[in-house]
Order: C-alpha cells, then sequence, then structure tokens
C-alpha cells in the first residue's frame, strides 16, 4: 500500500483563490492588507522561510513590510520597532521570525504584539481564547494549516486517537487544542522528549502529527496501517552526495509511505499551508478592522 498525499500545495492554493476575492472586497473598501514581518539575525533557514511569506503577500495583493535586523541588535530596538507598529492604523499583522537572539526574551516581545495584529497567534490572549476553546480567532498558523489540510481531504476527526509529537508553543500544544476541539471532537495524547513507550503510543493512532524537529524519527513500525501521518518537520541534514552538501528531512521516516493511509510531504505539506494561513490571518485582521470601523 502507498499513502495518499496530503497535498499541502495544493490546498495552499485553494485558500489563495478564495483569499483573491476578500482582498478584492477590501480593496472595494479602500483597504489593502499589510503584513510587517521582522527578522533579526542571519539563520539560513529563517531567511529562506521569511522571503516566502513576503513573495507570497507580493503575489496576493497584501501589502508587506520586510525588516532585517543584524543579530547584535538591542532588545530595545526591536521593541520599538513593534511599539511603533502596534500604533500604525494601516498595518494589519506583525510577525517576528522566531527563533530570535539568545540575548532577547521571545516571550516579552511577543507579548507586546497588539492581539489584533497578532498574525502568528502566539499572544497569550490568542493562545487563551484557544484554551477556552474559542476557534474563531487567530489561530496559530502552523496547526491551523494542518487541520485546514485534513479537512479538505475529508479526513474525519472525530472520536479518532491523535497523537501530537512536540509541545512546542508553535505547533504542538496549539495542534492539540484544536484536534481536541469541539468540532474536531479528536482524542488526543501530547508526546514529548520525556514520554515513555512513544512507539507503542503512535502504534494506537489514527492521526499522528510530528513536530519534533528530528530528522525522520517516526518509523513505519511505529504506525498502524492506514494512518494518518502529518510531517510538520523541515529539518537540515547532511548529505554529501548532493551538490549543496545537504537535504531537507521531515520528522517522518519516508518508508512510512508504505504503511500510512495518507502522509503529507516535505516539502510541500504543512510548509505551504503555514504561509497560506498567515496570509488569511492577515485578511482576516484587516477585515476585523474594518469592520470595527464601520460600526
Ligand atoms: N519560526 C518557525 N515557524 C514560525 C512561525 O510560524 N512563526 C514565526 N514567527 N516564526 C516561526
Amino acid at each position: 500500500m502507498s499513502a495518499q498525499r496530503l497535498d499541502g500545495k495544493a490546498c495552499a492554493a485553494e485558500v489563495e483563490r478564495a483569499l483573491a476575492k476578500r482582498i478584492a472586497a477590501l480593496s472595494d473598501d479602500g483597504i489593502v492588507p499589510h503584513l510587517a514581518v521582522i527578522i533579526v539575525g542571519d539563520d539560513p533557514a529563517s531567511h529562506v522561510y521569511v522571503n516566502s511569506k513576503v513573495r507570497t503577500c507580493e503575489r496576493l495583493g497584501i501589502r508587506s513590510t520586510h525588516i532585517e535586523l543584524p543579530a547584535d541588535t538591542d532588545e530595545a530596538v526591536l521593541k520599538d520597532h513593534v511599539e511603533k507598529m502596534n500604533h500604525q492604523d494601516d498595518l494589519h499583522g506583525i510577525l517576528i521570525q522566531s527563533p530570535l537572539p539568545s540575548h532577547m526574551d521571545e516571550e516579552a516581545i511577543t507579548d507586546m504584539i497588539h492581539p489584533s495584529k497578532d498574525v502568528d497567534g502566539f499572544h497569550p490572549q490568542n493562545l487563551g481564547r484557544l484554551v477556552q476553546g474559542r476557534v474563531d480567532g487567530l489561530l496559530p498558523c502552523t496547526p491551523s494549516g494542518v487541520m485546514r489540510m485534513l479537512d479538505w481531504a475529508g479526513i474525519e476527526l472525530a472520536g479518532k486517537r491523535a497523537v501530537v509529537l512536540g509541545r512546542s508553543r508553535i505547533v504542538g500544544m496549539p495542534a492539540a487544542l484544536l484536534l481536541a476541539a469541539r468540532g474536531a471532537d479528536a482524542t488526543v495524547t501530547v508526546a514529548h522528549s520525556k514520554t515513555e513507550s512513544v512507539e507503542t503510543i503512535c502504534s494506537e493512532a489514527d492521526i499522528i502529527v510530528a513536530a519534533v524537529g528530528r530528522p525522520e524519527m517516526v518509523q513505519a513500525s511505529w504506525v498502524k496501517p492506514g494512518a494518518v501521518v502529518v510531517d510538520v518537520g523541515i529539518n537540515r541534514v547532511d548529505d554529501a552526495s548532493r551538490e549543496r552538501g545537504w537535504r531537507l528531512a521531515g520528522d517522518v521516516d519516508p518508508a512510512v509511505e508504505d504503511v500510512a493511509g495518507w502522509l503529507s510531504p516535505v516539502p510541500g505539506g504543512v510548509g505551504p499551508m503555514t504561509i497560506a494561513m498567515l496570509m488569511e490571518n492577515t485578511v482576516r485582521s484587516a477585515e476585523l478592522r474594518r469592520d470595527l470601523g464601520s460600526e
């Protein structure tokens, strides 16, 4: 058996088509959705992600402001940018690419972003709403992209056993909350670095969401035949056979394809969905601001 492909690229293209109509409607009201992306330092992978976000904005007619700061930037300088952007009327979304250099307090900076402009969905107010089961706010992009892709593929979650590997604030924990929320209704286990018998736990799952950042960790022997496997990992691994000396690997071993019922590819799975959800959050934020102004 070979798994069906959870094609994030195709699903993201569909999301973009729907967004184009909403962007046109905003334009009729004289509004151009506007996203600011700030990156600090020179991590090559982060620059690739940020460039891809900016290019998608351009393609969709979302205005973008792209700010690059050197790795030794004083935290106060970054906070000053955020403070100004919070008050900038024509700006709808602020994204600060993670990770930040170690001398910066990432949580304190996330907390400063105005919740209505928090298109990453990481602000305690937005995450708090999610904990309350309110899934109509600005949701973290990778987990909401995973959910959208599962829905698009017609995968039924109600009553199913889901295992989320990883408990990060960006992916694992919000993904677990969304899978367990009313409407999705899965039964969720969160596994992490201290979990015992992770293979056994995975082997009982109908859905596995792998978000640990460990190349090809999830083995075919861990997966129940026919299970849905979502690979959130995007790891660079050394590969002397490639001209550039490395290749991309997910958190899931390629042999899982022979066992799973569905599998998301890397690249072309969760990555494009994360960006599509960021665009959707930016448009949503612009619509909410418009609607507040017209009340
Ligand atoms: N780094 C990796 N994923 C993300 C994301 O979704 N948002 C931000 N801001 N940084 C990231």
